[in-house]
């Protein structure tokens, strides 16, 4: 039975990952940090089958710990500060949870035991103003947000420590992915949420920043297998992961809308406090290394995901 340590293992994509794994047949292991009430809804679902160990990314030795106690084959590294507007209110926090805690962890597998093969949640938030579209592994970085320079060191340490120490070490540059466990506070959720409130009249609008805004969005649960294949690879390497397709914001709020049957001209509004001091205009995938050397593809469209989280806020809140 091979066995797997997950960091972040109570946000979306850790959740993921751990039904993922856990029907694969590995012994589970998912590092949680202490707090005063337990956030575990999104693994609720599995909890019996998995064991969490406690440990912060800013501890050293609670990350030690962690890896000896779990002895795993593979780490999947997703914990992070992952908003990006909150790296700049707390720019110094993200660099240390999302760039140092990268360094952090790499040391730890090296401290304990050097087979171990690493996963790096990397972003491409990393390519901020882009510099050549569609993005690939070769694309240079300009990152726009404290989040995006952080992840470009976690990125770094991680091909670092690949050519320093032959640690099995692989970064995933994974373009943004979304579901019904997304948070909040993320543009896709807040619309489908919203949408979803303002059909059941529990709001009456939604207030957005820069609907200009194009990502290449897919789904969570696709995305997660594109990690697990990473490390299953004869030589470690690095793999842009998305679906090749851009969209706006305001892609998104029609789709949503449009699939409850409402006027989105009706409800949403431009709210300027909402832009960022720097955005990142558009953001696209070329994952064709992913497709030739992983046999990776993305499954759920586009249209396909915004419905699935627009029909799971509808049950929710009703
Ligand atoms: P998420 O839902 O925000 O989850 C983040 C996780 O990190 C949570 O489990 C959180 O734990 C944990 N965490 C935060 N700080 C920690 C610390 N100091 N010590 C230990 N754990 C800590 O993020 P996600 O969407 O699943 O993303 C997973 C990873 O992929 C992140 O690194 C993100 O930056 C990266 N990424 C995401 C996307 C995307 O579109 N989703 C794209 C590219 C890269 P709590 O529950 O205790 O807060
Ligand atoms: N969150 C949010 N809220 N975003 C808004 C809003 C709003 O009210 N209005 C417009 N947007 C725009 C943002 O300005 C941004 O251009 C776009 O919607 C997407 O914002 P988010 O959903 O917050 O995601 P992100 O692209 O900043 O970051 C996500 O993807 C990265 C990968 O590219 C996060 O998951 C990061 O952790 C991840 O690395």
């Amino acid at each position: 039975m091979k066995r797997a340590l997950i960091t972040g293992i109570t946000g979306q994509d850790g959740s993921y990952l751990a039904d993922f794994l856990l029907q694969k047949g590995y012994k589970v292991y998912g590092m949680v940090r202490r707090a005063s009430t337990e956030k575990y809804e999104r693994i609720a679902h599995a909890k019996d089958k998995i064991t969490l160990l406690q440990g912060d990314l800013l501890d050293q030795l609670s990350l030690v710990n962690a890896v000896k106690e779990a002895d795993p084959d593979e780490v999947y590294n997703l914990a992070a500060m992952s908003f990006v507007p909150t790296s700049w209110t707390q720019p110094v926090l993200t660099g240390e949870f999302t760039g140092l805690g990268v360094t952090r962890m790499l040391e730890a597998i090296r401290l304990v035991n050097k087979n171990i093969r690493f996963y790096q949640a990397s972003s491409s938030e990393m390519f901020g103003k882009v510099r050549q579209s569609p993005q690939n592994e070769n694309t240079p970085f300009h990152p726009r947000s404290p989040y995006g320079v952080a992840k470009a060191y976690g990125h770094f340490i991680t091909v670092n420590y690949r050519e320093s120490y032959k640690l099995f070490a692989t970064s995933g540059i994974l373009f943004n992915h979304e579901s019904p466990r997304r948070g909040m506070e993320f543009v896709t959720r807040k619309i489908t949420h919203a949408a979803a409130s303002i059909k059941l009249k529990l709001a009456k609008e939604l207030r957005l920043g820069n609907t200009d805004a194009r990502r290449d969005w897919g789904y969570a649960g696709d995305y997660v297998q594109a990690m697990w294949l990473m490390l299953q690879q004869d030589k470690p390497e690095d793999y842009v992961i998305g679906t090749g397709k851009m969209h706006s914001v305001k892609n998104v709020i029609d789709v949503a809308f449009k699939h409850l049957g409402l006027d989105p001209k009706r409800y949403v509004k431009v709210d300027k406090r909402l832009f960022r001091p720097a955005e990142v205009d558009m953001l696209c995938a070329d994952y064709t290394k992913a497709r030739d050397k992983l046999g990776w593809e993305p499954r759920v469209t586009f249209e396909e995901l915004i419905r699935m989280m627009v029909d799971a806020d509808m049950e929710r809140l009703q």
